[in-house]
């Protein structure tokens, strides 16, 4: 059986503290750290309900966060500056501007969609890869926007969201979800030097042992990391463990 760092917190402080302390010794282990500003390290940060801990927790040492460049991980096609459906409105509030995080690599939502994946693909080419991965998981298995049967070598692109991916994400309550976005690629996040993946919750539970432990296979988009290369930790609760091998956790 593959072996994975897996930790496994009692309740949402102890898992924002986890995800922290994570995320800071990637910060801090990345190559460029700390050198000019333009060489900040790259970090993807997801949105969604199961990271919430760990911001608050980045929050409270707001000041003594290393300075990082955000990069965008996915996004609505098709919404306006400052409409509050935009993720990248969300992160800007819940942990952007708190940090002070002023390096932004932002999808324009607006823009034509074609000539901003070329722009994000551009981007990525030039620069290179991400230092640091943090990452949620769908329940049908998607990372970012990439929807089952995505490719796994894919970099930045358009997608179409799964019925079900629009569902969850209308109960975060700010209105109707577009039906497409934009995502980085399965491919860029290979790449990523360090993966850590985030998980709350019981209904997290089957697509997550899926994801580590069944086929690897484009039908679960998260199964790409039984083929990743860089160090991944994956931080969760216990019901989102509940199913994974008790052999496999680290307690915490
Ligand atoms: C969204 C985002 C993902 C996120 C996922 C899980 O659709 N595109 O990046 O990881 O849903 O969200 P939640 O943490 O609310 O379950």
């Amino acid at each position: 059986m593959k072996k994975y760092t897996i930790y496994k917190c009692v309740d949402d402080k102890s898992f924002g503290l986890r995800a922290k302390s994570v995320f800071l010794n990637a910060v801090y282990g990345a190559r460029f750290y700390p050198e000019a500003p333009e060489d900040l390290p790259r970090v993807v940060l997801p949105t969604g309900n199961t990271p919430l801990p760990f911001y608050s927790a980045l929050r409270d040492m707001a000041d003594d966060v290393p300075r990082f460049e955000y990069c965008q991980l996915d996004e609505y096609i098709g919404l306006s500056d400052g409409d509050e459906r935009l993720f990248s409105e969300w992160l800007k509030h819940e942990v952007l501007d708190p940090l002070k995080i002023t390096n932004r690599m932002i999808f324009n939502s607006a823009a034509d969609p074609h000539s901003e994946v070329e722009r994000i693909r551009d981007w990525y080419k030039e620069k290179g890869k991400i230092d640091v991965a943090v990452l949620g998981i769908g329940e049908n298995g998607h990372v970012g926007f990439n929807e089952p049967k995505s490719q796994f070598h894919a970099r930045a692109n358009i997608t179409n969201l799964a019925q079900s991916t629009i569902s969850s994400n209308e109960a975060y309550g700010k209105g109707a979800i577009p039906k497409q976005a934009i995502t980085l690629g399965i491919g860029d996040l290979m790449c990523a030097d360090e993966t850590i993946l985030l998980v709350r919750g019981e209904k997290k539970a089957d697509i997550l042992m899926q994801a580590l432990f069944g086929a690897v296979t484009e039908d679960v988009p998260a199964s790409y990391l039984q083929d990743y290369q860089g160090r991944l930790t994956i931080v969760g609760d216990a019901s989102a463990l509940s199913k994974i091998p008790k052999s496999q956790l680290l307690h915490h």
